[in-house]
């Protein structure tokens, strides 16, 4: 099936190829801020949250809602580096419209199927305003520090130390699959933020958070001797044996933490570890130069989900070679040659069952390594694309403020003494627990059968 659609969406790519292809001269800026222009108009066609009646934040189906949180992300450094407005407004208001009642990036509309990971997303991308002096939102609107110490504060009344001494799980709710999985992500956008608000406050306490999750994840084995990220395990054995797909996320999410850490400590430890994560992500997740999503993207098995990963990476490894400046003669060239790449990608026009309607022949692609469109569109190839193409030209723009250093986002005082109480958990009952446990071994099976998808393909 999956090979099919290959070939179809090869055939309708090379009939089209010669319409207007994206032609980048890399030596010269402008040639590549109207590139990311381009690819940001096809990525933007997709999202729906702009039309009338529609809901802003959200992308339509098959796109999840971490996805759309993930993509304004990219959308904040894409006016960052090129200084382009025109998606600022929509951006601010689906922020402020997913942010939630009581400000934590919990909307009622996902709640039910919300994980730490996917708060996780959105509450990265506001960090990421906050740290790139993203136009504020109105006063009486929520502050994207305020969303992303919400997060934190929601993070650690997750931590949970009864099973696999320690760690979020996966799942927020007892009644989605996933919940008795611990995992590198949902640990990973705790380990993130908490460094990064650190660094953004100044404030300790997210700090020492920072190093206990770090901490945690290297003695539970997430995080192993050699630095490789990976993906989790399950409490019922305690987490003894790990899932151990590595995915071009978790170690992008590690590292940038880890430089953000070393940044604000300037710490021989904390060296040691950004040096061996950038060591390792640079052998496992590039060939020739150009980053791949290892574990999927070969055997063009990559889902909706996965088919994202490798922008965030890119997106990392760019801030990283800011905060740690002896890592950007390592990280530069790699950046240069994966947005050559992905640039050679973005002359297809769609693949089946995905309608693109950016300029005709400048839908990116999913493997750059063919340099050319490889039957793969989407919102995660074109996100992709477009985190590649913007980072080339990434050490000509600012570095992440912080409140002492021009920093504008603020926390919202209001919140106080309220904080407390609005985040009243019903404890975990023993039903939910079974009820969990059955779901993890049907999610399991579904490992296992993709497993083998993969391997007979
Ligand atoms: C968003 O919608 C508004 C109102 O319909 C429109 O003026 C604007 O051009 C749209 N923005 C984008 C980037 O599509
Ligand atoms: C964004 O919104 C502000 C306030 O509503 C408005 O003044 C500005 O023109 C808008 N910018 C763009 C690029 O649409
Ligand atoms: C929640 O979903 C409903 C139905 O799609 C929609 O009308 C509403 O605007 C959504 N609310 C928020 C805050 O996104
Ligand atoms: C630092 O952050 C923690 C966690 O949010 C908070 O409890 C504490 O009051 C903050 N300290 C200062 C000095 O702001
Ligand atoms: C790396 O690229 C080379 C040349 O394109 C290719 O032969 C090789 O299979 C690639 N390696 C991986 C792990 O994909
Ligand atoms: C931390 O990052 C800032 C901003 O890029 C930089 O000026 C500073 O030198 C960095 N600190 C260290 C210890 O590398």
């Amino acid at each position: 099936m999956v090979r099919l659609l290959r070939l179809a969406g090869l055939a309708a790519g090379a009939l089209l190829q010669t319409a207007a292809a994206l032609e980048v001269n890399f030596a010269d800026q402008t040639d590549v801020f109207e590139a990311a222009s381009t690819i940001a108009f096809g990525l933007m066609k997709y999202y729906t949250g702009n039309n009338t009646g529609d809901v802003p934040g959200n992308l339509p189906d098959p796109y999840f809602w971490w996805e759309a949180g993930a993509m304004f992300g990219h959308l904040i450094d894409y006016w960052h580096i090129t200084g382009d407005e025109t998606y600022n407004n929509l951006t601010i208001q689906a922020i402020v419209h997913q942010s939630g009642d009581l400000r934590d990036l919990m909307p009622k509309n996902q709640t039910s199927t919300e994980g730490n990971d996917d708060q996780g997303f959105w509450a990265m991308s506001v960090m990421q305003a906050a740290e790139n002096n993203f136009p504020n939102p109105p006063a009486d609107q929520p502050q994207y520090l305020a969303l992303a110490q919400a997060t934190f504060d929601l993070y650690v009344s997750r931590w949970e130390p009864q099973d696999c001494n320690g760690g979020l799980r996966w799942q927020i709710f007892a009644i989605n699959p996933g919940f008795n999985y611990k995992n590198a992500i949902s640990n990973g956008c705790f380990f993130n933020i908490a460094a990064r608000l650190a660094r953004y406050t100044g404030n300790q306490t997210y700090a020492e958070w920072a190093e206990k999750v770090y901490d945690w994840e290297t003695e539970v084995g997430f995080i192993t001797p050699q630095f490789t990220v990976e993906d989790g395990a399950h409490v019922e054995d305690q987490c003894a044996q790990k899932t151990e797909f590595l995915w071009s996320y978790n170690a992008g999410i590690h590292l940038h933490g880890a430089a953000v850490m070393y940044n604000i400590t300037g710490s021989e430890v904390w060296k040691a570890r950004l040096d061996g994560l950038l060591a390792t992500t640079v052998e496992v997740f590039f060939n020739n130069s150009i980053i791949f999503e290892q574990a999927c993207e070969p055997f063009q098995v990559c889902n909706i989900d996965q088919r994202s990963f490798k922008g965030y990476l890119l997106r990392w490894m760019a801030s990283t070679a800011h905060l740690a400046s002896h890592t950007a003669d390592i990280i530069r060239p790699l950046l240069q040659a994966s947005g050559e790449a992905a640039a050679l990608s973005c002359d297809g026009s769609g693949s089946p069952g995905v309608d693109f309607r950016g300029h005709p022949g400048t839908a990116c692609g999913q493997d750059w390594s063919k340099k050319t469109f490889d039957g793969f569109a989407g919102v995660g190839e074109q996100m992709n694309a477009l985190a590649a193409v913007i980072y080339t030209q990434g050490g000509a723009s600012a570095a992440p403020v912080t409140l002492d250093s021009g920093g504008t986002s603020r926390a919202d005082e209001s919140e106080g003494t309220t904080k407390k109480s609005k985040y009243d958990f019903a404890p975990i009952e023993t039903k939910d627990r079974v009820a969990a446990a059955f779901v993890t071994v049907a999610f399991c099976l579904g490992v296992v059968i993709g497993t083998v998808f993969m391997i007979l393909d």
